[in-house]
């Protein structure tokens, strides 16, 4: 197992549409393993498979608080059956450093995939589990939390994450 690279915004990967997995097999489970990981030493609540330079449509998701137990998530090709209800929530990303929003998504969702073993899976979700698995399906599609930003809030945010990056390099 290995602590793999986690890709920065504005790095291209970030905004492509990942492809559908097409074997699970060793191989994947190696590079879940290796997520599973990464997302760890991060320390993160969740990881897309873009964000660590692969471009497949798989996530790892981690949304256990103190208040609350969760299973680990490992999904492959994960899809979005339903949707329901709003909720607000401050977030960030390990893609996206040193910058949380507000972002609106929705409250409860049925997100469908296939588990490590290949096996088709359903979870329903709430909370921050629910917001986690958005979050993650986004980056599949090459969306970002800042995306979902109004216009303003963007160009603000811009601005700012350009100071971040020169201080990072800088560090
Ligand atoms: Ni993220």
């Amino acid at each position: 197992m290995a602590v793999l690279q986690i890709r920065k915004y504005p790095e291209p990967i970030l905004k492509k549409k990942a492809l559908p997995v097409q074997h699970v097999d060793d191989a994947l489970n190696a590079i879940i393993d290796d997520m599973i990981e990464t997302m760890y030493a991060a320390p993160g609540i969740g990881l897309a498979a873009p964000q660590v330079g692969i471009s497949r449509r798989l996530i790892v998701v981690d949304a256990t608080t103190k208040e609350d137990k969760h299973p680990l998530v490992v999904l492959i090709n994960p899809q979005i059956i339903e949707a329901d209800g709003f909720s607000e929530f401050e977030e960030g990303c390990l893609s996206v450093p040193e910058y949380t929003a507000l972002i609106t998504r929705a409250e409860r969702i049925i997100v469908k995939g296939l588990d490590r073993n290949g096996s088709p899976v359903e979870i329903e979700a709430d909370g921050l589990l629910a917001r986690a698995l958005q979050h993650e399906i986004d980056h599949l599609d090459g969306i970002l939390f800042v995306d979902r930003l109004s216009t303003i809030k963007r160009e603000f945010f811009k601005k700012r994450y350009r100071k971040t990056l020169k201080e990072l390099h800088a560090g």
